[in-house]
C-alpha cells in the first residue's frame, strides 16, 4: 500500500443520510466522504449523531434514506460483518476484544491459519500476530501469547487496531479512542495513526479533544443536532471548530479558582496512608477546593481513589473525614460516611442501563436514602431537583423517563454525574470526570465541581488530560509508584506535571 496523490477521489462517501430512532432524528441529509491516507475528524456535541453515522457506514444501522459508496461503487451492508469483509474497520468505544483469549487468538479470530491436517497452526499465528504488531511502535513489547484481559486499556486497544489492519482494512474508523488513555499512551496512538495514514488506510477520527484535532486530521465535519454544521478542508483554530459544534463561543470553560476566603477546614486528612500498593501518603483535602491528582497509569491513583472510597482499604495510616477518624472497610462504608465516586468508565459503573434517564440519575440516592444518616431530606433527592441537575447537565433525551440505553455515550456519562452531584457528599472523587463528554458539557462539569466545592465539598478529581487538571483544579499532587511526589499551586506548566510525574525529583506534598 502507498499513500495516494491528495486530492483523489474519496474512499467512502456517504450522501444524503438520513436517520430516525422513535421521537428522535439522529442524522438529517448527512453528506460526508474521507480519502484514502487521510484523517478525517468527525466531531459535534454529545448526541450529534457521530455514532449513528458510522453504525450505518458499519451496517449496524440502516439508513433510511441516502447512499453509501465505497470507491465509487454503492454498497449495502447489512451486517458489520459485511462491511468488514470489504476492508471497513470500526474500532468502537467499547472493545469487542475477546478478554479470556490471547493477542494472537484474537488478531485471527474466525480465520486462524491451519497446518494441513487442519489444526489450528499456532506457530504460525504468533509469528504473524508479531509481524502485525511490529508495525506498531507501541506494539512492539506486546506478547502474541499474553492474555487480552491482562493489558492495559491502551495496549488493548494497539491490539485491536492491530486487527483491523491484519483483517486488510482499508478504512479504519476510531470513535473516541483515546477515552481511556493517558497522555503518553495516547502519544502512541497518534503514532499509530500516522502508520496507518502513510499506508493509505482512510481514516474517520471522532474525539471531543481539540488537540488531537490539531494534531492528527487532515479536514473536519462538524456534525450538529444531526447535521453538517461545518467542513474544514483545513484544520482550523479550536474556537472556530467549538464555535461550528456549540453554535456560540464558550466564555469560562474552567470554572474560576477558589478564592482564599472559600476554602474552609479539611475535609480529608490522610497520615502515612499504605497498602500494597501505595506509600506514606499523606493528603490533605479542605472543604472548598478541588485538588486534582496527575500522574501517568499504574501511579496509583486510581488505588488512592479505591483506598479513600473502601473498595481496596488502606493497610497503614491515618484517614480523618471531617475531622473525625474513619477506617472505610467497603464501598458501602464509605458512601454512609459521605465520600461520593465517580469513576471515568460508564459500564463499570453499573449503570442500569433499563432504567429511564431520570431514574439513573435518582439510583444512588434512593439506594442509600434510608441509611444516609447525616441528612436524608437530601438523599431523598426530589424529581425536580433531578430534573433541574439533569437540565443543568443540558442531556440530550427526547424525555427523561427515555430509556437510558439509547442515549449517546457522553449523555450517559452525564446522566451519572447528576446522579452523584445530587447525594452532597463530603468528599467527591472524580476519576476522569469528562471522559467522552462534549466540550459544552465539560464546562458544566466544572462549573458544577466547582459549585459543589463552594457548598462546602472537598474534592479530588483525577485525571489524564493535564490541561484539564490545570485549569479545573486549585491545588495538583503527582503521583508516582504509589506516592505522592510533587505538588503544585495553580499556573502549573504540562511540562512541569509531566516531569514529575516521569520520574523528576522527588519534592515533598
Ligand atoms: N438505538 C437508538 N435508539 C434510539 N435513539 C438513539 C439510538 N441510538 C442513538 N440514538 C439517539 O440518536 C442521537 C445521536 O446519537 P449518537 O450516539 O449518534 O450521538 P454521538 O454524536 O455519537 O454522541 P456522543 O458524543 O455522546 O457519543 C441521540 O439523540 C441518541 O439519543
Ligand atoms: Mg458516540
Amino acid at each position: 500500500m502507498t499513500a495516494p496523490a491528495p486530492g483523489s477521489a474519496p474512499m467512502i462517501e456517504m450522501k444524503g443520510i438520513t436517520k430516525t430512532f422513535p421521537g428522535v432524528r439522529a442524522l438529517s441529509d448527512v453528506s460526508f466522504d474521507v480519502r484514502a491516507g487521510e484523517v478525517q475528524a468527525l466531531v459535534g456535541e454529545n448526541g450529534a449523531g457521530k455514532s449513528t453515522l458510522i453504525k450505518i457506514l458499519s451496517g449496524v444501522y440502516r439508513a433510511d434514506s441516502g447512499a453509501v459508496l465505497l470507491n465509487g461503487e454503492p454498497v449495502h451492508f447489512a451486517h458489520p460483518v459485511e462491511s468488514l469483509r470489504a476492508g471497513i474497520a470500526v474500532i468502537y468505544q467499547e472493545f469487542s476484544l475477546l478478554p479470556e483469549r490471547t493477542v494472537a487468538q484474537n488478531l485471527f479470530l474466525g480465520r486462524e491459519p491451519r497446518t494441513r491436517f487442519g489444526l489450528i497452526d499456532g506457530a504460525r499465528m504468533r509469528r504473524e500476530t508479531r509481524e502485525v504488531l511490529s508495525l506498531f511502535a507501541a506494539a512492539g513489547r506486546i506478547d502474541p501469547d499474553r492474555i487480552v484481559g491482562t493489558l492495559d486499556v491502551a495496549t488493548q486497544q494497539v491490539v485491536e487496531i492491530a486487527k483491523a489492519v491484519s483483517t486488510g482494512a482499508r478504512v479504519v474508523v476510531m470513535d473516541e479512542p483515546t477515552a481511556a488513555l493517558n497522555e503518553a499512551e495516547c502519544e502512541e496512538l497518534f503514532a499509530t495513526v500516522d502508520t496507518l495514514r502513510t499506508r493509505g488506510v482512510a481514516i474517520i477520527y471522532i474525539t471531543h479533544r481539540m488537540r488531537e484535532i490539531a494534531r492528527l486530521a487532515d479536514r473536519v465535519t462538524v456534525l450538529k443536532d444531526g447535521e453538517v454544521a461545518a467542513r474544514f478542508d483545513e484544520v482550523p483554530e479550536p474556537a472556530e471548530i467549538v464555535r461550528a459544534m456549540v453554535g456560540r463561543d464558550i466564555a469560562d470553560f474552567y470554572a474560576a479558582p477558589a478564592t482564599a476566603g472559600e476554602i474552609g477546614p479539611p475535609v480529608l486528612t490522610v497520615r502515612g496512608g499504605g497498602n500494597a500498593v501505595l506509600k506514606g501518603i499523606d493528603l490533605e483535602v479542605k472543604a472548598g477546593e478541588i485538588v486534582g491528582l496527575a500522574g501517568i497509569q499504574g501511579a496509583g491513583r486510581v488505588a488512592l481513589a479505591m483506598a479513600l472510597f473502601g473498595q481496596a482499604p488502606f493497610e497503614r495510616g491515618e484517614v480523618t473525614l471531617s475531622g473525625e477518624r474513619v477506617d472505610f472497610r467497603s464501598p458501602r462504608a464509605a458512601i454512609l460516611g459521605g465520600v461520593g465516586l465517580l469513576p471515568g468508565d460508564r459500564k463499570s459503573e453499573g449503570l442500569v442501563l433499563m432504567q429511564s434517564v431520570r431514574d439513573n440519575g435518582m439510583l444512588t440516592s434512593r439506594a442509600f436514602a434510608p441509611l444516609w444518616a447525616s441528612d436524608r431530606r437530601n438523599a431523598h433527592a426530589d424529581t425536580t431537583g433531578m430534573d433541574g441537575l439533569l437540565d443543568r447537565m443540558e442531556i440530550r433525551a427526547a424525555s427523561y423517563d427515555q430509556d437510558i440505553r439509547a442515549l449517546s455515550g457522553g449523555n450517559q456519562q452525564k446522566a451519572i454525574v447528576a446522579r452523584w452531584l445530587s447525594m452532597r457528599p463530603k468528599l467527591l472523587i472524580f476519576i476522569e470526570p469528562t471522559r467522552g463528554i462534549d466540550v459544552n458539557a465539560k464546562a458544566g462539569i466544572y462549573h458544577l465541581m466547582r459549585d459543589l466545592a463552594r457548598e462546602g465539598a472537598g474534592i479530588l478529581m483525577i485525571s489524564s488530560d493535564l490541561p484539564e487538571v490545570i485549569g479545573a483544579a486549585d491545588r495538583v499532587l503527582v503521583m508516582q509508584e504509589g506516592r505522592i511526589v510533587a505538588a503544585f499551586g495553580r499556573g502549573a506548566s504540562e511540562q512541569e506535571i509531566m516531569h514529575a510525574a516521569t520520574g523528576g525529583a522527588e519534592v515533598a506534598a
